[in-house]
């Protein structure tokens, strides 16, 4: 693909910061361990196939970011991870998603979906925390697990707004009402309520596009801040979110993984023509 450095010239920039930020994580085969790995997975909305044949390693301790255009199958492949399409009948999954190092396969019948949603934290596009205090937000997950003793609930609960970047903006009012808060400290309690329970997998879905620029860069600071600890999947519209926060970055494509690799290959030199004209605007 001769032309492609001069078309996304534009985006050379943010590129440029994100290996910065990424910090040289942007090998699969050096030195990360594998996550999680998507192996030849379907997904059926009954009839109707969303995500056909996706193939996609995710590296410990990572970022990785799904981009692609509305309705290719971003939110659909996220919310296998954590078994969300098993809450309506008809759906249907083909395919593995294996966990390492356990080599659990996230879709096997035998796993609880319920487990798998405590083990694989999901936080959506619109903050939604439960019409309760704040404290009990984050020990929800906790709880559910029979978590009783105060002490450790409240251990817990403040180590999970410190990883999420709220706890010195709340821990005067922990008990106060979680819906009072802005959106965007709601958005940070709905990833402190994903954390409590030690996730092995944060899955993201567009977190910051109803956020403010201030909010969106406290939630950019805190992803960085937490792919030490966690490994993260988020789907964004945003191409230069996907450039500053993803080490590795993914393009679908009506229900197709059709690149996928490090974020500042995947922007400087995709290599496939459709991710190019994605990234450069003339798609379509
Ligand atoms: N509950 C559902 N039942 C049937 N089809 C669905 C359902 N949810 C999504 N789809 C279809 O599956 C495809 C993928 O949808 P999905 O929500 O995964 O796209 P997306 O990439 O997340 O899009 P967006 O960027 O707009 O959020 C679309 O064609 C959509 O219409
Ligand atoms: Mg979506």
């Amino acid at each position: 693909m001769s032309n492609a450095a001069p078309a996304l010239t534009h985006l050379a920039p943010m590129a440029t910061r994100a290996s910065r930020l990424a910090a040289a994580r942007t090998d699969y085969a050096a030195s990360e361990s594998i996550k999680a790995e998507v192996r030849d997975l379907n997904f059926f909305y009954g009839q109707r196939q969303a995500l056909k044949n996706v193939n996609l390693p995710i590296p410990e301790r990572t970022v990785t970011a799904l981009i692609g255009p509305s309705g290719c199958g971003k939110s659909t492949l996220l919310r296998c991870f954590n078994r969300m399409h098993d809450l309506y009948p008809g759906n249907r999954y083909e395919g593995e998603i294996v966990l390492q190092p356990s080599g659990l396969n996230i879709l096997s019948p035998q796993v609880d979906p319920m487990e798998m949603r405590l083990r694989t934290g999901m936080v959506f596009q619109k903050p939604n925390p439960f019409p309760k205090s704040i404290f009990d937000n984050v020990a929800y997950g906790l709880r559910l697990r029979f978590v009783r003793q105060r002490s450790i609930l409240q251990e817990r609960v403040e180590k999970a707004l410190r990883a999420a970047a709220l706890w010195d903006e709340v821990k005067d009012r922990l008990h106060h009402s979680a819906v009072k808060l802005s959106g965007g400290q709601q958005q940070r309690l709905c990833v402190a309520r994903a954390l409590a329970t030690d996730p092995e997998i944060l899955l993201l879905d567009e977190p910051t596009s109803a956020l403010d620029p201030i909010a969106t860069s406290k939630i950019e600071d805190m992803i960085f801040a937490l792919k030490e600890e966690v490994t993260i999947l988020i789907v964004t519209h945003n191409m230069e979110q996907a450039a500053r926060v993803a080490d590795f970055t993914g393009f679908m494509y009506l229900g197709a993984l059709v690149e996928h690799g490090a974020t500042s290959q995947i922007f400087q030199t995709p290599k496939n023509q459709l991710t190019e004209k994605y990234l450069t605007g003339s798609f379509g």
